[in-house]
C-alpha cells in the first residue's frame, strides 16, 4: 500500500485589482511547483477581504481576478481543489469553535492585528479584523493540511493554527493534523521597490513600490528602473547593508532559475543601471504571457464560476466531515436525521 500523499493548502486575498509580484513569489510560485506533488487546495479568502475597508462593488470582480490569476500562474483547477472560501461556510462555523479556544491577549499579540488596527484607528478594527488568525487557522484546519506554502509575514499565524490544533486535540479528542508552514527563506520576503526594507504589500505607501501582476508591463518596467538601491556601486547580494540591490537579485534569480551567486558574477563590474535594464526585460517577458492569459480566463465569467463551484463541492465534502467530527468531539447534541 502507499502512504496517503501530504496535503498542501494555500490562499491570497482578493483586496486589490491585482496580485503583487510579492505573493507570486512568496507564494503562489510555491503552490505550482508543489501542486503535483501534494494534494492540493488553493482558495481565494474573500472572507478575510472584509476585514478591512472594501468596496461591495469590487468584491466579486477582485474574486474572479485572483482565481484567473491563479490559474494563469499554473495552478490546475482539476488537479487541485480551487474555491472561494465564503462558498463553504464551515469555515466561518468552525472559525467560531476557534474563536472559543483562543485566549484574548493570544490573539492581541498577533503582529498583523496590531499593525493593521494601528492603522485603522480603535473604531475602525472590528471584531472580524480580531478575529482573522482564527478564520484563517479554521481555512487550514478544516482539511487537515499538512504543509501550509506562505510567505514569512504569515509565520505568526501559522504558528497560532498549530497551537489551537492542539489546544483542541488535547482539550476534546483528537481531530486536527497539526501543520507545518513551508516558508522558502530566500523568497520569503520580497521587499517594497521604494522602501526596500518594507515588504511588498498591496497597500504600500508609494504605488511604484510594487508589481502589479495584472498592469501595463511598461509601468512593472519603470518601477524596476526606478528601484531605491544605494549609493555604492557594487552589485551584490547583503541584505542588511544593500537591500534594494539583493531585492532585484532575488526576482532576478526567482524569475529565471540562474542563482544570485551567477547573477553577481555576471554583473561584476557593471553598473546598478545595467542590471535594472535587464531585470526590467526579465519582467516584462514574465507579465506580458501572465497578464495575457489571466484577461483572457476573466473574458469567460460564466466558466470561472463554474470551475469555482466544482472546486467548492469538493471542499465541501472534506470540510463537512471535519466540522463534523469536531462538533460530535465537543458534544454538541446532533441534528436528527443526519
Ligand atoms: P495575502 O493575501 O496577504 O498574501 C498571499 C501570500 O503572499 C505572501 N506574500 C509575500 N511573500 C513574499 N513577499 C511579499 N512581499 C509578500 N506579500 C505577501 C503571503 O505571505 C501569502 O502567503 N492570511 C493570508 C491569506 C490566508 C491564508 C489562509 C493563507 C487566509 N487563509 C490559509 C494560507 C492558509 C494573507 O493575508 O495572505
Amino acid at each position: 500500500m502507499t502512504a496517503a500523499r501530504q496535503r498542501i493548502l494555500s490562499g491570497a486575498k482578493p483586496t486589490a485589482d491585482s496580485l503583487h509580484l510579492g505573493n507570486y513569489i512568496g507564494a503562489v510560485r510555491q503552490w505550482v511547483d508543489m501542486q503535483s506533488q501534494y494534494d492540493a487546495v488553493f482558495f481565494i479568502p474573500d472572507l478575510h477581504a472584509v476585514t478591512v475597508d472594501f468596496e461591495p462593488g469590487e468584491l466579486a470582480r477582485r474574486t474572479r481576478t485572483v482565481a484567473a490569476q491563479y490559474i494563469a500562474a499554473g495552478i490546475d483547477p482539476e488537479q487541485s481543489i480551487f474555491f472561494v472560501q465564503s462558498h463553504v461556510p464551515e469555515h466561518a462555523e468552525l472559525a467560531w469553535v476557534l474563536n472559543c479556544i483562543t485566549g484574548f491577549g493570544e490573539a492581541s499579540r498577533m503582529t498583523q492585528f496590531k499593525d493593521k488596527s494601528a492603522k485603522a484607528g480603535a473604531d475602525a478594527a472590528t471584531l472580524g479584523l480580531f478575529a482573522y488568525p482564527t478564520l484563517m487557522a479554521a481555512d487550514i484546519l478544516l482539511y487537515q493540511a499538512d504543509l501550509v506554502p506562505v510567505g514569512e509575514d504569515q509565520r505568526q499565524h501559522l504558528e497560532l493554527t498549530r497551537n489551537l490544533a492542539q489546544r483542541f486535540n488535547a482539550r476534546y479528542g483528537n481531530v486536527f493534523t497539526v501543520p507545518d508552514a513551508t516558508i522558502l527563506k530566500a523568497t520569503a520576503k520580497i521587499y517594497d521597490l521604494q522602501n526596500p526594507t518594507a515588504k511588498m504589500s498591496k497597500t504600500g505607501e508609494s504605488p511604484n513600490g510594487a508589481i502589479q501582476l495584472l498592469e501595463d508591463p511598461k509601468i512593472a518596467a519603470k518601477r524596476i528602473k526606478s528601484a531605491v538601491t544605494d549609493a555604492g556601486t557594487e552589485i551584490r547580494f547583503d541584505a542588511d547593508a544593500k537591500p534594494g540591490v539583493s531585492n532585484l537579485l532575488t526576482i532576478y534569480s526567482t524569475l529565471t532559475g540562474r542563482s544570485v551567486a551567477e547573477l553577481e558574477e555576471a554583473y561584476a563590474g557593471k553598473m546598478y543601471g545595467h542590471l535594472k535594464v535587464d531585470l526590467a526585460e526579465v519582467v516584462v517577458d514574465f507579465l506580458t504571457p501572465l497578464r495575457n492569459r489571466t484577461n483572457e480566463l476573466l473574458e469567460d465569467p460564466a466558466e470561472l464560476d463554474r470551475l469555482l463551484a466544482r472546486g467548492a463541492e469538493r471542499a465541501r465534502a472534506i470540510a463537512s466531515v471535519t466540522l463534523a467530527n469536531a462538533y460530535d468531539k465537543m458534544g454538541f447534541l446532533p441534528r436528527a436525521g443526519r
